[in-house]
């Protein structure tokens, strides 16, 4: 398939999708900048569509813009707020000019396991998190699951000291700048849109993804090899404007979130296995991952858990206290 070929299928998608929406129903488009397919964001996208386009047939109608093919995570929520857009997940990296909360989910080595993470969720502080941008227009509706970051550059990570110097890209977030700089690297916010192109040319030396971002973005590809530290997780929030909820006849609203949360139980019990897949996809394709010994991640520990301190005003130590007691 040539280039123009895929750039023709892909806008046929599109209008295929936009065309299918008959008058007078609801037009849900929901955007986002991960892969479509083999990805827990994509798939979880692409099932709400399909449920909404079907159990809402007349009253709405659900397009997904996925791969950034719409809006960037940095845009899309001031999209959301304009109305041009009425759904998305950024990663919760990305909700920090409308409430510093959800940085907990940011504190390198926080949680163990996205286990820990979905309890933390699921307690009422986790649960009260959903409303915490209301005063900014948005509203947070279900968190969604990736899994666990892993961390590559155009050499091996063994130890925090390997990092030193290198720059990475992270999300923009002023916690994993914070984490980066514990350890003597270089951060550099970028859009997920241009990280592959940033590894492959030099702008960056480095980055921490999920293993089914890693795969579905290829950035193994253009890195020495993963390092598998675990060290912090990648998740979701999936999020309306206040005004557009509004907006809608209760009973319609209603129904658009009750399949959401149907959706969201589905598939977040099926993020894990997706990442091993993928984890099991970048080893099939001759990438090399490096797992760490217990005494070489408790180095890493050391080194990136100050941070904690710096941020501990914003998230409130009960918070931190709470997320501890579950991992223990
Ligand atoms: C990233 O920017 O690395 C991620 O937030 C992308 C995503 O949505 O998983």
């Amino acid at each position: 398939i040539t280039a123009t070929a895929a750039i023709v299928a892909a806008s046929f998608t599109a209008n295929a999708a936009a065309a299918s929406c008959e008058e007078g129903e609801i037009v849900i488009k929901f955007a986002h900048v991960t892969a479509a397919v083999n990805h827990p964001k994509g798939i979880a996208a692409s099932l709400l569509e399909s449920r909404v386009n079907e159990e809402m047939n007349g009253v709405a109608c659900m397009e997904v813009y996925p791969n950034s093919t719409l809006y960037d995570d940095n845009k899309v929520l001031e999209a959301m707020l304009q109305g041009d857009v009425q759904l998305a997940a950024p990663s919760l990296s990305k909700f920090e000019k409308f409430t510093k909360q959800y940085r907990i989910f940011d504190l390198p080595f926080m949680f163990k396991s996205v286990a820990a993470v979905d309890e933390f969720q699921f307690s009422d502080a986790g649960q009260a998190m959903k409303d915490s941008m209301q005063n900014r227009g948005l509203q947070g509706l279900q968190f969604w699951h990736n899994g666990m970051k892993q961390l590559s550059a155009n050499k091996p990570l063994i130890l925090p000291t390997d990092a030193e110097g290198l720059k990475f890209r992270v999300q923009s977030s002023d916690v994993l700048v914070a984490q980066m700089d514990a350890i003597g690297a270089s951060p550099q916010k970028m859009a997920f849109a241009e990280v592959y192109g940033a590894l492959q040319q030099g702008v960056v030396d480095g980055q921490e993804n999920t293993w089914t971002n890693i795969f579905g973005k290829k950035f193994f590809e253009v890195q020495d090899g993963i390092t598998e530290t675990n060290h912090g997780i990648l998740d979701y929030m999936v999020v309306a404007s206040v005004d557009w909820l509004d907006s809608l006849d209760a009973d319609v609203r209603d129904q658009l979130l009750t399949i959401l949360e149907e959706v969201t139980i589905t598939r977040n019990a099926e993020a894990t296995m997706l990442n091993e897949e993928a984890k099991a996809s970048v080893i099939a394709a001759g990438s090399e991952v490096r797992e760490l010994t217990v005494e070489q991640r408790a180095i890493w520990v050391e080194a990136m858990k100050p941070v904690w301190e710096q941020f501990s005003g914003d998230v409130g130590q009960e918070n931190i206290d709470a997320a501890q007691a579950i991992n223990a």
